[in-house]
Order: C-alpha cells, then sequence, then structure tokens
C-alpha cells in the first residue's frame, strides 16, 4: 500500500481494561475489557476501514458503499470523508441508532434508508456491485476489512505480554469480526509468537442468532432468521455473510457459541457502565452478558484469563438510556430546593 492511498484517523490502539467490580462479582481472577467503542468514529469497525478504503483507492475505486446495521456506514462514511470518496450507505429505516445516524449524515454519506432489514440491504448492495464493478464493496466480505480488524488479536496479546488469553467473548452479527479476531490469534500461533490459541466465543441475541443455533444443533449449516428482533440494533442480522467462518473459528478454537436475551443484554450494559465506568451500547454489552451465563453454566472457569471484548461506544445509542436507568430529577435554581432534594436538610 503506498503512502499516498493510505487513509487512517489513528484507529486502533484501544484500552485492554482490568476489570476491578465485574470480575469480583463474577468470583473471576483475571477479566479485561478490549474497549473498541475508543477507536475513531467509536466501533471497531475502523480497524477494517482503514485497509478497506486504503486498498480500493490503490485499486481505482471513486466510489463506496455498503449495507449497515450503523456502525459500518459511520465508519465508512468518515474514511470516505477523508479520503475524497463518494460514499453511499443501506440502513434499515427505523432500525438505525441515533448516533450512527447522526455520523452517516455529519460526513456527508449518501443515506438511503430501504423499507427492510440489514439482510435486504446487504442482498442488493452485493447485485449492485457485481452489476457496476466500479463501486467498491466496503461491507465485511471485502476480505480487506478483516485484515485490518484481526490486528485486534495482536493487540491484546501486546497487552498482555506476548502471551494469549484463554477465552476471547466477542459479539456476532454478521460475523466478520470473530472470524477476523481468529485469524489475527492463529497466525500469531503460527509464527510462534504466542504458544496456545485462546477459546473464541461468540455471543449472538436470542432474536438473532442463527449461527448460534447451528452449533447448539452441532449443525453445518445455519438456518436464517427471516424476522431478526433484539434491543441490540447493532446484531439484528438474520442471514450473516460470514458465518462459515466463524463456525470454523470457533471449532478450531476450541470455542462455543451462545445467546443472550435482551433483558440479559441490558442488564450488562448497565453494569458495565455503573460499576466499570465503561459506556457502551447494547450489542458491546452482550459479551459481558454471555460471560454472566457462561460463567454460571460452568463452561468458563474462575481462574481463566478473560477478555470481553465491547465492539461499540454507548453515545452510538443514546435513546437506549431510557430503558437504563433513573431521568434527571427537576429541580429549582436555588441552593434550598437542591440540598433539599439531597436529603441534606
Ligand atoms: N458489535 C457492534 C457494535 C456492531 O456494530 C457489529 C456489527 C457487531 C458487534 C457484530 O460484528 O458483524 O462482524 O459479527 N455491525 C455491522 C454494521 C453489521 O453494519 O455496523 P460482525
Amino acid at each position: 500500500m503506498s503512502s499516498q492511498t493510505r487513509v487512517s484517523l489513528g484507529e486502533g490502539g484501544t484500552g485492554l481494561h482490568k476489570s476491578e467490580h465485574l470480575a469480583g462479582d463474577l468470583r473471576l481472577r483475571a477479566l479485561s475489557i478490549k474497549c473498541e467503542g475508543e477507536n475513531p468514529t467509536g466501533s471497531f469497525k475502523d480497524r477494517g476501514m482503514t485497509v478497506g478504503v486504503s486498498k480500493v483507492i490503490e485499486m481505482g475505486a471513486r466510489m463506496v458503499v455498503c449495507a449497515s446495521t450503523g456502525n459500518t456506514s459511520a465508519s465508512l462514511a468518515a474514511y470516505a470523508a477523508r479520503a475524497g470518496l463518494k460514499c453511499v450507505v443501506l440502513i434499515p429505516a427505523g432500525k438505525i441508532a441515533q448516533g450512527k445516524l447522526a455520523q452517516a449524515i455529519a460526513h456527508g454519506a449518501i443515506i438511503l434508508e430501504i423499507e427492510g432489514n440489514f439482510d435486504d440491504a446487504q442482498r442488493i448492495i452485493i447485485e449492485l456491485t457485481e452489476k457496476n464493478r466500479s463501486i467498491a464493496l466496503l461491507n465485511s466480505i471485502n476480505p480487506f476489512r478483516l485484515e485490518g480488524q484481526k490486528t485486534l488479536a495482536f493487540e491484546v496479546c501486546d497487552q498482555m505480554d506476548f502471551k494469549s488469553p484463554d477465552v476471547v467473548i466477542v459479539p456476532v452479527g454478521n460475523a466478520g469480526n470473530i472470524s477476523a479476531i481468529w485469524k489475527g490469534f492463529d497466525e500469531l500461533r503460527i509464527v510462534r509468537v504466542i504458544e496456545k490459541t485462546p477459546r473464541l466465543i461468540g455471543i449472538q441475541a436470542e432474536g438473532a442468532a442463527p449461527i448460534a443455533s447451528a452449533y447448539k444443533l452441532k449443525s453445518t449449516e445455519i438456518k436464517n432468521v427471516n424476522r431478526p428482533e433484539t434491543v441490540a440494533t447493532a446484531i439484528r442480522i438474520g442471514a450473516p455473510a460470514s458465518w462459515r467462518k466463524a463456525l470454523r473459528a470457533v471449532a478450531e478454537s476450541k470455542g462455543s457459541m451462545e445467546t443472550v436475551s435482551d433483558a440479559e443484554i441490558l442488564q450488562a450494559q448497565r453494569d458495565l457502565a455503573r460499576r466499570e465506568g465503561i459506556f457502551v451500547e447494547p450489542a458491546a454489552a452482550s459479551s459481558i452478558a454471555g460471560l454472566r451465563k457462561l460463567t454460571h453454566e460452568g463452561l468458563i472457569q474462575r481462574d481463566e484469563e478473560i477478555v470481553c471484548v465491547t465492539t461499540g461506544h454507548g453515545l452510538k445509542d443514546p435513546e437506549i438510556v431510557a430503558r437504563l436507568g433513573e431521568e434527571p430529577i427537576k429541580t429549582k435554581p436555588d441552593l434550598d430546593s437542591i440540598e433539599r432534594v439531597l436529603g441534606l436538610r
């Protein structure tokens, strides 16, 4: 990649935060949170987008497109703006978190809202780019995206002094990220930077879990979910593109797949925000919800070194906060009223 075509916003280098409180609550020895909301547009997508957009420029693209549940569109819009490319994003009407839509608008993408879900959008965008070869597809089926996203594995090992954790828990939607992360760990093992690879555990929302369902049925094929539904709109996907790679990642790493309910996701989001000071969006909290479930089921041992990946920032989805806790208390602007509310008089 030449330096003229390289497009970067300083992605990666996100924190691996040792859990101060949740680990104790769950009686775990070593739990860390890999906080991907710290990327420039607030999600892990930026790791893939820097490579993806740089490579398609090298190949001569002038226009980039994606289908998205929100974060991919926000990230692509930003990198396209930086590169001076025309950007089109297809999103499901009414199912995109406000923060993500705001980003796509701010960065000047052409936003096409379709009456349909992500799966419909992805199908159309694949047809569009097959028919019009000058338009570059930047969904995670673009292999360069995964090459960027695998750096999460490199970084985690680096942050752990070149040891691998025992378990890495990842939210799963279209299934590109878990595949990319596995590729990263496996490559480190091949070049002998690490001795053993972690078990990868993929978490899906109950209402959008075709891969977890196939895993539990020990099936080598998935059955698409026709009307996927979950509060975690980022992973509201019924026909994931990279399901084969995800099942392979789980099998090769001796990991597993699990589902979590919307209630468990929201509880995990609240716990992470209130117990650790880390605010993530619902899809991102599914890794923590999955950890809790698997620990209770005895599928994760309490003395293991665990990394939960939280994939997107909490500010992406401000509307969800209404379901997390108390509203502000309306108070008159004087000391007397404030002391009264605080029970100080
Ligand atoms: N977490 C968040 C916050 C996401 O935005 C996504 C995917 C995932 C997890 C799942 O990752 O698809 O690689 O398995 N969001 C895509 C989008 C689909 O369009 O923004 P995956």
